[in-house]
């Protein structure tokens, strides 16, 4: 079956390669564990490494923080965008009140973008701060599986972002994050120690120790070689 590499050196030793073709992959973390920077270079990489096209939707984040990520590891996002295998977006959701009507046309607006650079990558981050938007848990759970539903019906491979509360068992806020989606990735930080967890991925046999994540000039790696005690995350 074929893989998409992730991007993330280290990272597809531990998953056969990569990502399967056309799923959807949730990296679920505390604050500040590196969700966005995960996802960023999934995209980033894809462009600069395979040539793919790639898509990064924000949802609340305001394109600062991104601008801060890629100054930060000095890629040169702007230069992939320009040449239209880069495409960042923030979905334009802001009234609660119109929130279904918006959706439905946000989406609609995505299945466009992706057919317009014929995307192979797609990013959505993060499918907690869209929740912001709707009171109702049952309502949030209903719209973040059609979320994940719509993205599969498309021909790319998709990472969502969740964040949560950063405990060692948490890999969603709304208790679905982690089922509708095809692969799950726990990120975590216990200053000074940053770790990956690969806890779900569907039809490929995964390493299931944590390993040690390093954040540095170039982007995130991942150490396969080196584990980190389960206990270490409590
Ligand atoms: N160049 C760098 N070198 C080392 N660490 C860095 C670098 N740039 C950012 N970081 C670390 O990455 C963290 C931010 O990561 P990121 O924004 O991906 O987290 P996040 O999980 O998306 O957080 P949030 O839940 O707030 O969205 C910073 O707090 C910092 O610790
Ligand atoms: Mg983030």
């Amino acid at each position: 079956m074929e893989r998409v590499p992730t991007g993330i050196p280290g990272l597809d030793e531990l998953i056969q390669g990569g990502f399967l073709v056309g799923s959807s992959i949730l990296v679920a973390g505390g604050a500040g564990c590196g969700k966005t920077i995960f996802a960023m270079q999934y995209v980033y990489k894809g462009a600069e490494l395979y040539k793919d096209p790639g898509i990064y939707i924000t949802i609340e984040e305001g394109p600062k923080n991104i601008w801060w990520n890629m100054t930060s590891f000095k890629w040169n996002i702007a230069k992939y965008q320009q040449e239209g295998l880069i495409k960042i977006y923030r979905m334009n959701l802001r009234d609660p009140k119109t929130f279904v009507k918006d959706f439905e046309t946000e989406i609609g607006r995505i299945k466009d973008m992706v057919s317009e650079i014929d995307a192979r990558r797609l990013v959505i981050d993060s499918t907690t701060s869209f929740a912001i938007f709707m009171s109702e848990q049952s309502e949030i759970r209903y719209n973040l599986f059609k979320l994940v539903d719509e993205t599969k019906k498309l021909d790319v491979t998709t990472v969502l972002t969740a964040e949560t509360f950063g405990g060692r068992d948490q890999f969603s806020r709304f208790g679905v994050e982690d089922f509708i989606t095809d692969g799950v990735i726990g990120l975590y930080f216990r200053p000074p120690m940053r770790a990956l967890l690969v806890k779900k991925m569907r039809g490929t046999a995964h390493d299931p120790k944590p390993h040690p994540l390093i954040i540095g000039p170039n982007g995130m790696e991942v150490k396969p070689q080196e584990q980190i005690l389960w206990d270490a995350l409590k």
